[in-house]
């Protein structure tokens, strides 16, 4: 029996380089032996991909995409269809957890220069997958047919209609209906379940042939290729398989872990995950109260509403991605690693990812006028950061860059030094209990925080300078 097995696989082999593959691809692929935490976002998002084409699939075996049903269809998924509100809350979850993670993945890369040369292709093969989420995950949401729904997709297809002499044509061709209707519903269906998610399998395919062809960076920003022993192995480099397939897959257990507690306990996360008003099936005739898109589009949103012209708003929030397409060659320094550079571009990173964030918040309250303020200010550092880009980087003094890759203090290293920390802020503290004994117990020691707080405060100065 073993031998006829034997022969099938041969044959097999024979025909197909299954071997070659992997061992190209895994087994004999030296990657950097200090991956951090940061590096665990890549594989964590190809196993988000490969659950929401999984779950996508199960929703569509029970989905109508028919403005009449679209909304019974979803709620009767969820409540009459075997573990339907399962994969439904897995399905949405699932969408937020992508973007946490694609944009937790392209800091990263904003961080160690990993979209600098030779790596160029690879960023641009993640910008396109990151444009292309974003159509998925906009066209998706119109299929609930709830209120939000109906009323964002009215809002962002209108903006259309501000582009000069052929806006208007170009919004009814995207609807195919004067208002968002049933054709609206059809074709986002059709892109949602089909077109993009083909489009995204290509890109992430693409964008894994150019990593391959190149090799990852790591936080150091340096090459291992340049350091080899006499078999031409990277000496700083250790195989893929099997050190890298384990460690990822205790970063998909830990993110599962923190999955099944939104999945389980809070799968509206407030209003984040779920918007509250999508739990009412979409009126043509009642505009919501206050239109929001969901969170991972609010600041590109807050960057639309900070300027005053309409047209000029969609210009500026296109202008917020492409700018992003460019990153490799804004930068100008000569390291990668934000460990090597000098102290401005930390500062500017810093005031990026703060802008980032405040834009994202900005994005989900009413425009008020002092909103609007801080949206305009915030946009300004947004794109301050990239188009001062090619002067701060290149006048900027940067550290000597080692030549072979550097011992860091990993994970359990820095443990102890943080559970001093929590010690010394919520100390042990006598206290006497009901019956008259005294015990010891922990309470919060003000002072100690305040302490703990500055001394961490100096720690990111100096890491800054
Ligand atoms: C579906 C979405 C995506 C998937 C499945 C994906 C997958 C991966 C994987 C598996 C890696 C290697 C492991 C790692 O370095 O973490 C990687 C590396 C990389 N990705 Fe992505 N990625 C996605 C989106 C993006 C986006 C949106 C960008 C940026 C615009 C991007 C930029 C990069 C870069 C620059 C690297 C090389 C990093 C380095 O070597 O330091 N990726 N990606």
């Amino acid at each position: 029996m073993k031998h006829k097995i034997t022969e099938c696989t041969d044959w097999f082999l024979d025909r197909f380089p299954l071997t070659k593959l992997w061992n190209d691809h895994m087994a004999h692929y030296y990657a950097p032996k200090n991956f951090n935490i940061w590096y665990f976002f890549g594989s964590l998002a190809l196993f988000v991909l490969v659950m929401q084409l999984v779950t996508g699939i199960l929703l569509t075996m029970n989905y109508k995409p028919d403005a009449d049903l679209a909304f019974d269809s979803v709620e009767y998924i969820m409540r009459d269809v075997n573990w339907g509100w399962l994969v439904r809350y897995m399905h949405s979850t699932g969408a937020s957890a992508f973007f946490i993670i694609v944009y937790l993945h392209m800091f990263r890369g904003i961080v160690y220069g990993s979209f600098k040369q030779p790596r160029e292709l690879i960023w641009i093969f993640g910008m396109l997958i990151f444009v292309a989420l974003m159509a998925e995950a906009f066209m998706g949401y119109l299929l609930p047919w709830g209120q939000m729904s109906y009323w964002g997709a009215q809002v962002i297809i209108s903006l259309f209609s501000a582009i000069p002499v052929i806006g208007d044509d170009l919004s009814l061709w995207v609807r195919g209906d004067y208002v968002v209707s049933d054709a609206t519903l059809n074709r986002f269906f059709a892109f949602h379940v089909i077109a993009v998610p083909l489009v995204l399998i290509i890109l992430v395919f693409l964008h894994i042939v150019a990593l391959h062809e190149v090799g990852s960076n790591n936080p150091d920003g340096i090459d291992i290729k340049a350091s080899k022993d006499p078999y031409g192995v990277p000496v700083d480099g250790i195989p893929f398989h099997p050190y890298y397939t384990v460690k990822d897959i205790v970063g998909i257990g830990v993110f599962m872990f923190f999955f099944a507690v939104v999945v389980f306990y809070m799968p509206e996360l407030g209003g984040y995950f779920l918007e509250d008003a999508n739990f009412i099936p979409a009126d043509p005739l009642k505009t919501p109260e206050h239109i929001a898109p969901v969170w991972y589009f609010t600041p590109f949103y807050a960057i639309l509403r900070a300027v005053p012209d309409k047209f000029a708003g969609v210009i500026a929030m296109g202008g917020a991605i492409v700018v992003l397409f460019l990153l490799p060659w804004l930068d100008r320094s000569p390291v990668k690693s934000i460990r090597y550079r000098g102290g401005i571009y930390k500062k500017a990173v810093l005031l990026f990812v703060i802008s980032f964030i405040g834009l994202g918040y900005l994005g989900t309250q009413p425009a008020t006028p002092t909103a609007t303020m801080f949206a305009r200010v915030l946009t300004a550092v947004y794109f301050g950061f990239f188009l001062l880009m090619p002067l701060y980087t290149r006048w900027e003094k940067f550290k000597e860059i080692p030549n072979r890759l550097t011992e860091q203090p990993s994970l359990e290293d820095r443990l102890p030094g943080w559970i001093a920390a929590a010690d010394e802020m919520v100390p042990k503290t006598p206290v006497t209990d009901e019956q008259g004994q005294t015990v010891e117990k922990r309470r919060p020691n003000t002072a100690a925080i305040g302490k703990v707080l500055v001394r961490n405060a100096k720690k990111l100065k100096e890491s800054l300078d």
